[in-house]
């Protein structure tokens, strides 16, 4: 009953109260209309960041008036130390002739770190709800004299600081507060501000106050965990979800200018859902209407043992275009590497306008050896542009160079992935003590799900940077710093220096050789097209012959690539196997360089067995039908081999022999050498296997003569066989066999006994 009662005191007092407010409550004035929204910014510089505001801007047809552009920046550095005083002072002496203009309100941002999320309208009809003659932006935290803050009035909820980052009033009113200004144009904008506003009498009749729950604007700094992206059919959002609000002017103040660059890769339309990425085609370059294509300088760095380097020397030289405009610089750490690149460099130096090697005896650091090749291109000013890419990175795609350079940005690099999984050659967001941190888009944007060109705050592995940029904004040399220290004592020392910088951009110690933005520039990476993949350099045992074979595991794509035959996947599509005797199947599964590899390891490691019936390599010690060989266990190679076996034979097996799957197990894997002076054939005899393969590791009239193979029930005989080609025939009861004589030369083959 108590309850009941209390509940309807409740009631009737929401009730008296409502009715009180939409009574006494001023009448809401009429809108103000856009035209009566004038943005002020000071900007004395196009940098990136304000070419991205005043993009914003006229996105919403903000009226915008720059102050102070060509100007000297004399305000310090701001979001640094203290300064700012030029702003208020080109401020002032706009406002001199703006304040008697009726109505008018005035809006004065930053530009380097800000965009509009909103339109003017918006802008207005938020002001015009607050109720006051000037709003400030706010924010959580003071700056830059903490001890004010006892003298802020107390709030119950929202941001209770001023920044200067955002004001709106009306002219009148704010030309009242700038006036005052008479300082210098290095001390700080932001505490002239606050201790107007916190000196009661003029926070009154000034009709100043805070915007303490982001309905217009967002300052970034402290409040990072409170925005999140909201997507519209059309436009995308900032929603502050502490005060479940939408601001206007978003700004990445503090060290918040990585997320701002995060969130300018969506707001206010620069992609989404709908239509994608809206502004990938602004300002592109097309090369067909050059009269000549622009000069690379292409930077290669081995930096490491890297599996399959030959493959990647190959496809500098099927890149799309002129090889008379590249120039090739390659630094190469490795004595395991220098074959590759001398056979590479014998065959091709022609090719390109200059090939330039710097080999392991120089000792350069990474380090030393990334500034060299940076610096080639800068010193030199016909070099247009600077390709770099790491051993490690098989660009797939031929036409990387071209869409990286016609996309037209300062520093852009392709997407390149791990296959199959995460890794990938950027960093979609900074912690903010400047390690490594997922952005919310990390994972769409690697698989392509989200397609566009990116505003990321690292990337590594490969790039292209315009020659101009390297001679303005990255003119400073030593950009991948390293002084004369070792390589260990001067990553920890960049990485201590760097992270005690207020700004805290900086980069891990495995970000070391990553490259990040100058201030100011931004860097992007894009996704727009498949480039190429990441290939893994972990666990590169380089103690064989041909290392590669071993990379079956680490790099699967590759090794694919390399070892398999062309037109091996071509038997499930179109069939594409003979069946020459019954239940003989002949397929091609092995790639040239797979035969000769393989042969070459055999022959490195020598030991053949001479074909002995004694045998200490298998159980029991005796073979009955023995082959001169040399088992792949011998070189370390079963492991590998019989995933080959699981991964490529296995297949054929289910499609031949429907209904059997084989468990893909084999004990004997060997390759054999058949010469007229040592063993020259095999006699009739039966496998210990379920099915064997048999696969031609060179090539009948060029590498040898006679060979191929008997099977006697059906009277039949292949005596042609084809390299990489392999046979597939059921071990034992029917398929009674015999290797025919080699009458000359020398004949290979790899044979396994499948499930014995
Ligand atoms: C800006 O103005 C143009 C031309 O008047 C108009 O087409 C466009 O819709 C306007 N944009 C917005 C966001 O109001
Ligand atoms: C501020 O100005 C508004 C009208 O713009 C007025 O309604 C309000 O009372 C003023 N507040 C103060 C504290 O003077
Ligand atoms: C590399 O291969 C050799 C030869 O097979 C082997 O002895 C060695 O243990 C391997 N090294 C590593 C690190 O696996
Ligand atoms: C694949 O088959 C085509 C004919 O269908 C042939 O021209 C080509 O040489 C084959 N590739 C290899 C590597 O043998
Ligand atoms: C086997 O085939 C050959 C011809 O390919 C023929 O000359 C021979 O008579 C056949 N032998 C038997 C036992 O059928
Ligand atoms: C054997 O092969 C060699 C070259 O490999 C050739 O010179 C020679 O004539 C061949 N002998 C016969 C009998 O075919």
């Amino acid at each position: 009953m108590e309850y009941l009662k209390f509940c309807l005191v409740v009631l009737f007092w929401i009730k008296f109260a409502d009715s009180v407010l939409s009574t006494d409550a001023p009448q809401t004035p009429a809108p103000l209309p856009k035209e009566k929204l004038l943005v002020l910014t000071v900007a004395t510089e196009e940098t990136d960041g304000f070419l991205r505001f005043m993009r914003s801007a006229n996105y919403f047809n903000y009226t915008v008036k720059v102050l102070g552009m060509g100007e000297a920046w004399k305000g310090g550095e701001v979001g640094r130390s203290i300064g700012g005083g030029q702003k208020v002072k080109l401020l002032k002496k706009a406002m001199e002739d703006l304040a008697d203009e009726e109505d008018l309100v005035v809006l004065s941002v930053d530009s380097y770190d800000l965009i509009f999320a909103g339109g003017p309208e918006e802008i207005l009809r938020k002001f015009q709800q607050a109720n006051h003659k000037v709003l400030f932006a706010a924010e959580g935290l003071i700056w830059p004299d903490k001890r004010l803050a006892d003298k802020y009035p107390s709030i119950r909820s929202g941001k209770r600081y001023l920044n200067s980052g955002g004001i709106i009033g009306y002219a009148s009113y704010v030309n009242r507060i700038v006036s005052q200004w008479n300082l210098h144009d290095n001390d700080d904008d932001q505490l002239f501000y606050t201790k107007i506003y916190l000196d009661p009498l003029q926070r009154e009749t000034l009709n100043m106050t805070l915007d303490h729950k982001c309905q217009i604007f967002q300052n970034l700094n402290g409040a990072v965990d409170e925005v999140l992206l909201k997507f519209g059919t059309d436009r995308v959002r900032v929603r502050n979800t502490a005060y479940d609000s939408l601001p206007v002017v978003v700004h990445g103040n503090g060290n918040t200018k990585m997320y701002l660059n995060y969130l300018a890769n969506y707001v206010p339309n620069a992609w989404n859902y709908e239509h994608g990425c809206s502004h990938c085609d602004d300002d592109v370059v097309d090369l067909s209407q050059l009269k000549e294509y622009p000069n690379v300088l292409v930077g290669v760095f081995i930096e490491q043992p890297t599996p399959f380097l030959p493959e990647f020397l190959h496809r500098l030289l099927t890149l799309d275009y002129p090889k008379d405009k590249l120039r090739v610089f390659v630094h190469n750490n490795e004595v395991y590497h220098e074959k590759h690149i001398q056979k590479f460099w014998e065959e091709n130096r022609n090719v390109f306008s200059s090939f330039k090697v710097v080999g392991p005896e120089e000792i350069l650091s990474q380090g030393e050896a990334r500034n060299m090749g940076m610096d080639l291109c800068r010193k030199d000013v016909t070099c247009d542009y600077y390709f770099s890419i790491d051993s490690d990175v098989m660009l797939t795609n031929r036409q990387t160079v071209k869409l990286l350079i016609e996309q037209n940005r300062k520093i852009i690099g392709p997407l390149v992935t791990r296959h199959g999984k995460l890794w990938s050659n950027f960093w979609g967001a900074l912690s903010l003590d400047g390690y490594y941190a997922r952005s919310e888009d990390y994972i769409d944007i690697v698989q392509r799900k989200r397609m566009g060109v990116w505003n990321i705050p690292y990337m590594a592995h490969v790039y292209l940077v315009k020659g101009s940029v390297l001679r303005n904004e990255l003119k400073e040399r030593n950009y991948f710093v390293l002084e004369k220290l070792d390589p260990d004592m001067a990553l920890c020392r960049n990485a201590r220096e760097m992270t005690s910088h207020r700004e805290k951009d900086s980069p891990s110690p495995e970000s070391f050789h990553m490259l990040r933005p100058p201030k100011g520039v931004f860097m992007y990476i894009t996704n727009r097209h498949e480039f190429g993949r990441l290939i893994s350099t972990a666990n590169y045992n380089t103690s064989h012959y041909n290392n590669d074979l071993w990379q079956i595991f680490e790099n699967p794509v590759d090794w694919k690539e390399k070892y398999i035959h062309q037109n091996y996947t071509r038997i499930f599509t179109e069939n594409f196997l003979e069946e020459p005797c019954p239940d003989v199947f002949w397929f091609p599964v092995f790639s040239e360089k797979a035969c000769d590899e393989l042969v070459e390891e055999m022959e490195h490691y020598g030991s053949w067995s001479g074909g002995k019936h004694e045998d200490k390599r298998i159980a029991g010690g005796y073979e009955t039908v023995p082959t001169d060989d040399i088992h792949m266990k011998q070189i370390g190679f079963d492991k590998e081999w019989l995933h080959f076996i699981r991964e490529f034979v296995s297949p054929v097996t289910l499609k031949v022999f429907a209904g059997y799957y084989t468990k893909g197990y084999a004990v004997m894997n060997f390759v054999v050498k058949y010469t007229p002076a040592r063993q020259a054939y095999l006699k009739p005899h039966h496998d210990s296997s379920t099915f064997t393969i048999n696969i031609a590791l060179n090539n009948k009239d060029k590498d040898f003569q006679g060979g191929g193979c008997r099977f006697h029930r059906y009277n039949c005989s292949i005596e042609s066989p084809r390299k990489g080609w392999s046979f597939m025939h059921p071990g034992r009861l029917t398929h009674l066999h015999e290797g025919l004589p080699t009458t000359n030369g020398t004949r290979y083959i790899a044979v396994s006994f499948i499930d014995p």
